[in-house]
């Protein structure tokens, strides 16, 4: 058997598979939600992602233990991009600053003009999602702890560092570091030099489907296992949902619902397109990269209306649904964290607009839903500008659930939306993958199969002419907001 993690920022899943890939067991935990210290900052202490990861592993082990002694291969799954600052004994500096953090803003316009080839190196606009203009942003800003640096991980390889004892990083979360060359699959030393690190500083590389190390023994035994137990190199949340639900081939790609929103299709070569904030990164299989469009706040939005109409996000989203008869006066422009497709913009804000006295929760839940299906539209625009084509797309994520929600992407999107058979083909299916092709040596692209479809949700023809109205208001809602804030 094979065992996948997923470290997300809101829990970890820890997912049991066989040999053909069928679910054996699941069991989840939740993780401490991340502090904002200050508007547009995002941390996490990595000590919660351990404990998540332990307990999850821990009840996975109570549940199937004739299962768990079977495992010969692992995989890891993590948030991507943040930064966990550990000193030369491997401890931890401070709270790890999270992908939805906007704080480095200054730190990416100074990158961007100390180094004029950033873009093509990288094959990625510097931005404050990123990992290296944190480390650039805590240079200014806590010179003590900067000065204090020996290693920079990803979430996921921190996970790995108190797993294997080992430092070692795959190819697809390393892509949204910017230090990676992504054309070329390694470190660059010029991308390191501008935050005053070097090759030292990072960990190893390997593919994601490529061993990286053992399982050390007082976890073997914690949890019943052999001592051969390979830790594969794993992936980026959204490049293991990718190898969970089968998309590999170019066009083939997904549809992410989650406290993030993503728009993923795979390429077969390196495709940048930095106008519109795309994100061209490697894939977690040799050979193979793909592309992105990232908005910061999906399921997020729907969570904080909710928090703060004291509903729960399910009840909203259903009363959305009941009371549905296309768009109506107010939009949502779901900025809550900034925003990176296509605007890059950290300092962007989400705004209602259009508010009257029948608004209601209920059509404040639709505008939110509404407001990230456009900005899925918005990411379709520029991938699309960078010559991706893409047929249908899979959904994948917590958002879902929810049928409105999915008819107002086809519908926006102009594309069929498949949902997958029961079971759960996100990131822990792609890592125990890749766990099984890193201790077995199989080929990757006959083990990352498309899921059987359960149904798929069309566009609706009906409603077409009314979103497209729609979304040109949203679309001419942003520069007047942004400059009416400056
Ligand atoms: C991708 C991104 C998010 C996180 C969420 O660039 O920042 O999708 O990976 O976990």
């Amino acid at each position: 058997t094979y065992l996948g993690i997923d470290i997300g920022t809101s829990g970890v899943k820890a997912l049991l598979i066989d040999r053909a890939g069928q679910a054996i067991g699941e069991a989840t935990a939740k993780a401490v939600e991340p502090t904002r210290p200050h508007p547009g900052w995002s941390e996490q202490n990595p000590a919660d992602w351990w404990n998540a990861t332990l307990e999850a592993i821990d009840k996975l082990s109570r549940a199937h233990p004739a299962e768990m002694a079977k495992v010969r291969g692992i995989g890891l799954s993590g948030h991507m991009h943040g930064a966990t600052l550990l000193d030369k004994n491997d401890e931890v500096l401070r709270p790890c600053i999270l992908w939805n953090d906007g704080r480095s803003a200054a730190e990416c316009a100074e990158m961007e003009a100390a180094l004029p080839g950033l873009r093509d190196i990288a094959g990625n606009i510097a931005m404050p999602g990123f990992t290296a203009p944190k480390i650039a942003w805590v240079r200014k800003h806590e010179p003590e702890i900067y000065a204090k640096i020996a290693r920079v991980l990803l979430p996921k390889a921190y996970i790995r560092l108190l797993l294997t004892g080992e430092h070692i990083e795959e190819m697809s979360d390393a892509s949204g570091t910017l230090w990676l060359d992504v054309g070329k699959r390694d470190w660059s030393d010029e991308l390191l030099a501008l935050t005053g690190l070097n090759r030292s500083h990072m960990p190893q590389l390997v593919e994601g489907s490529a061993p990286s190390a053992g399982l050390k023994r007082e976890f073997a035994s914690r949890w019943g296992m052999a001592d051969d137990v390979v830790v594969a190199g794993g992936a980026g949340d959204n490049a293991a949902a990718a190898c969970g639900i089968g998309a590999m081939q170019p066009g083939e790609g997904f549809v992410s619902l989650g406290t993030s929103g993503v728009l993923f299709v795979s390429n077969d070569r390196f495709r940048p397109n930095t106008k519109g904030a795309v994100h061209a990164f490697c894939h977690a299989i040799p050979d193979t990269w793909h592309q992105m469009g990232v908005i910061l706040s999906a399921t997020d939005s729907l969570n904080w209306l909710a928090r703060i109409t004291g509903q729960d996000p399910a009840t909203l989203a259903g009363a959305a649904e009941a009371g549905f008869k296309g768009p109506g006066e107010e939009i949502f422009l779901p900025y809550l964290s900034g925003e990176r497709t296509p605007h890059n913009n950290a300092a962007a804000r989400g705004s209602f607009t259009g508010l009257s006295h029948s608004t209601d929760p209920a059509l404040l839940a639709q505008a939110v839903m509404e407001g990230v299906a456009f900005a899925f539209r918005d990411c379709q625009r520029v991938l699309t500008d960078a010559g991706t084509t893409m047929g249908r797309l899979l959904a994948v994520g917590g958002g879902s659930k929810s049928d409105l929600w999915l008819k107002l992407i086809a519908t926006n999107l102009d594309a069929e939306i498949a949902l997958p058979e029961d079971g759960d083909f996100g990131g822990a299916l792609g890592v125990a993958r890749l766990g099984l092709c890193a201790a077995e040596g199989a080929d990757p692209t006959e083990i990352m199969t498309m899921p059987a479809i359960h149904r798929v949700i069309k566009p609706d023809a009906g409603l077409k002419t009314a979103y497209a109205d729609q979304y040109a208001r949203y679309r001419a809602l942003y520069p007047a907001i942004e400059e009416a804030r400056k």
